[in-house]
């Protein structure tokens, strides 16, 4: 048994909710390891999580994401060694925490090249662009794709990722100095989606074509928007809500708005089984291999300055990936 600072919530609501305490870690259970965590990833979810948007059992950890070095091993694992680096996107609430025991399977090894800090940053963000250019809609050289929140931690992700695939990406964000961040990630061309004729200005960005693909993470402000910049038979991807939900509508809209394809998917699902998880995972690490996807660090924080990055993003007040430091 060790003691490690963790954060925990004994109740849901603003960011003062979350206390870093002192919890016992025991030795790794069969199939698990214990991580000596180097490196935190922030993600939008654990904004939801935390005010209680998306419901957890109190008292709980938060976090999805950590790289760090493997310490100890459970009984029956094989594929890790004590001062292995690894990371994990998807294994349980808990990550905001100095050290964790973490089932082997969750974990991959991060490639020599890449820090730990950079793995933090991209792998779970990387992990959804992932499926939604791969999987969700394949993207093609010669589309045009419209990606909102572009200078956010998946937008600058997804943009490059699909302006590499060969796309054409018009990119959103919520000022002129943020549009400029999404033209650098990738982005053709950026739209300040706080001008009140933005769609209009999408759709002129387009050339009049508008979207094959439109990725909304932002859901309140963009949904109705996001239908009309979608091009006949083009799909609709929403898998967040930063803004607050969707409006729900009625499945005729999506024919009178010219056919199309609306989806919601999740990272989680698409990662569920192991073997899915390392391949996906393996493309993220070629991605990064290639230039493809980049590690843009917007902030870095101690894990005791937690409440400040989560204000930082509910602000709205970040780019790129927010990096805890424990
Ligand atoms: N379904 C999935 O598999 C999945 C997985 C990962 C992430 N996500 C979603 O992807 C999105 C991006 O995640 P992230 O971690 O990379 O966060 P992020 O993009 O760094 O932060 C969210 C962004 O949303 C924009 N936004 C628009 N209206 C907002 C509002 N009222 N309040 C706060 N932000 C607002 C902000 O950009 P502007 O200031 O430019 O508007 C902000 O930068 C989130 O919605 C998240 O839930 C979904």
């Amino acid at each position: 048994m060790t003691q490690a600072r963790s954060v925990q919530l004994h109740e849901f609501g603003g960011p003062e909710v979350m206390r870093l305490e002192s919890i016992d870690v025991p030795a790794p259970g069969p199939g698990e390891v214990q991580l000596r965590q180097t490196a935190i990833g922030f993600n939008y979810i654990d904004i939801y999580q935390r005010s209680g948007k998306y419901p957890l059992q109190a008292p709980t950890g938060l976090g999805h994401e950590a790289a760090g070095v493997v310490e100890a091993l459970g009984e029956g694992v094989s594929d890790l060694r004590p001062g292995d680096r690894a990371v994990y996107m998807s294994a349980g609430v808990g990550a905001y925490a100095e050290r964790r025991n973490v089932p082997a399977a969750k974990l991959v090894k991060i490639p020599a090249g890449i820090s730990d800090e950079d793995a933090a940053a991209v792998f779970f963000k990387a992990m959804t662009a992932q499926y939604l250019v791969k999987r969700t809609y394949a993207v093609q050289p010669g589309d045009v794709v419209l990606v909102h929140a572009a200078a956010g931690g998946v937008g600058q992700i997804l943009s490059g990722w699909a302006s590499a695939l060969g796309a054409t990406v018009i990119g959103t964000a919520g000022s002129a100095a943020k549009c400029e961040i999404a033209r650098a990630a990738g982005c053709a061309a950026a739209i300040d989606y706080s001008q009140p004729d933005w769609v209009a200005q999408v759709i002129a960005a387009t050339g009049g074509r508008k979207a094959r693909v439109v990725y909304d993470s932002v859901a309140r402000h963009t949904f109705m928007g996001s239908l009309d910049c979608t091009a006949p038979f083009g799909m609709v991807v929403l898998y967040g809500a930063a803004s607050g939900p969707a409006p729900a509508i009625e499945p005729e809209l999506l024919n009178k708005k010219g056919c199309l394809f609306l989806t919601r998917p999740s990272v989680f699902p698409h990662n569920a089984d192991t073997a899915t998880f390392r391949a996906n995972a393996a493309d993220v690490f070629d991605a990064m291999a290639s230039g493809a996807v980049r590690a843009s660090i917007g902030a870095r924080f101690g894990l005791a300055q937690v409440a400040d990055a989560h204000r930082l993003a509910e602000n709205r007040a970040s780019t790129g990936a927010i990096v805890m430091l424990p």
